[in-house]
């Protein structure tokens, strides 16, 4: 089986900005539809084509410093607390300065509620002033009805809080009733994730790093899990080179591991951290998250089916009893079974607040009690509990 990847950068932050905006229903797409406005307003002021990409790719992620529900309905508020601002303004900021790739994103996130200073960068005043204009409409009224209100509202802080320049430019480009239409009807989404200009087809090298940023986001929801998807990611490399399989695909697996729980992202974290057995209705919630995984994966770009279904299918179960397709053994091929095993695996040797990494002993019990229901790959689990050791303590 060949697989090539093609992976764009555009669509992979879009997605991971349609991820995290998944959490609240009113800010659903806020990232994406902050995107389109910044770069409607950075083409009308002339912006060249790599300043334009730089500032919608900053745009996309300019909120990824969010951690909880909370803070980010504080932060749509037209005047929200400092403190919340520059914490997540900053810690956006780090994110993005542990990659190796979006480095170049990381100053306008971390500038993106700077108040107007004459040596501020165009790129952060920009997505500032689109950021709040997002926020001040009413999604369940006709946008054209609510044009001059707000730009009266951003006009009243010309050359205080905003970019006058900026500010100049938008209430220009407000006049085009397709500016509003775009985002009231959602057609603004091919303007970002379809743009020819936006173009980029991530290398391996590239996916990866933008992977890890992910996994870090999605373990770092939850103290719980502060090293899950990294961890899993560690083991199923480790197995996929066991099982013979060539360095590109140990590499993809090891990519799955590092998405399969990006789903979580769309999952709130007071249900994420809950120490507890979930109720009936959080458990559906939570449930949700593979879903997303299989979806977010596929936005990502063309030939990525099989990264997206070893990493959305880790829930599923042998007799049909998994979720969230409810699939069964004929359809869950190798690579989907050894990550379901992995999983429960890194989830039972981890450290947890409300308990300590189960030993070998105990997991094995466990992985083979769940073999015997008829959930987890019998042969899979032995050969698992065989390398158990390396896979816990890895030689690095
Ligand atoms: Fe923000
Ligand atoms: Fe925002
Ligand atoms: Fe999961």
């Amino acid at each position: 089986m060949s697989l090539t990847i093609k992976a764009d950068v555009t669509k992979t932050l879009s997605a991971v900005a349609a991820a995290c905006d998944l959490v609240d229903r009113r800010l659903q797409n806020h990232g994406e539809r902050v995107a389109y406005i910044a770069q409607e307003i950075g083409s009308h002021i002339g912006l060249d084509k790599e300043r334009l990409n730089l500032l919608t790719l900053s745009s996309l992620v300019h909120d990824i410093g969010i951690v909880t529900t909370r803070e980010k309905l504080e932060l749509a508020d037209f005047n929200p607390d400092s403190a919340i601002v520059s914490r997540h303004a900053k810690r956006g900021y780090d994110l993005l300065m542990t990659t190796r790739y979006l480095q170049a994103l990381a100053q306008p996130v971390l500038e993106h509620h700077e108040h107007y200073r004459e040596d501020l960068d165009l790129i952060p005043a920009i997505i500032f002033v689109a950021d709040r204009v997002e926020l001040l409409l009413h999604r369940d009224e006709y946008y054209l009805w609510q044009t001059d209100r707000v730009v009266q509202r951003v006009r009243d802080h010309i050359g205080t809080i905003f970019h006058p320049e900026v500010v100049e430019c938008f209430a220009d480009l407000a006049q085009k009733p397709s500016l509003w239409l775009d985002l009231q009807t959602g057609n603004y989404v091919k303007a970002i994730r379809d743009n020819p200009d936006m173009m980029h087809v991530l290398s391996m090298e590239e996916l990866e790093d933008i992977a890890e940023l992910f996994a870090t986001i999605v373990d770092s929801k939850s103290p719980f899990t502060a090293t899950h998807s990294s961890g899993l990611a560690a083991k199923a490399a480790i197995m996929a080179e066991k099982l013979g399989m060539e360095p590109l695909k140990v590499r993809q697996m090891r990519l799955a591991a590092l998405l399969h729980d990006i789903g979580k992202l769309a999952v709130p974290e007071e249900i994420l951290v809950a120490p507890r057995k979930l109720t009936r209705e959080e458990f559906a919630v939570m449930q949700q998250h593979t879903y997303h995984t299989y979806y977010l994966i596929g936005m990502l770009g063309d030939g990525l089916e099989s990264i997206q279904r070893w990493a959305a299918y880790h829930h599923e179960r042998l007799d049909g009893s998994g979720y969230p397709f409810g699939l069964t053994g004929d359809q869950l091929d190798m690579e989907c079974r050894l990550m379901a095993v992995l999983d429960v695996f890194q989830a039972l040797t981890e450290d947890r607040p409300y308990r300590s990494p189960l030993s070998l002993e105990e997991t094995g019990a466990i992985l083979r009690k769940e073999v015997q229901a008829g959930h987890l790959d019998g042969d899979l689990v032995d050969l698992i509990m065989k390398h158990g050791e390396e896979l816990i303590n890895p030689a690095s």
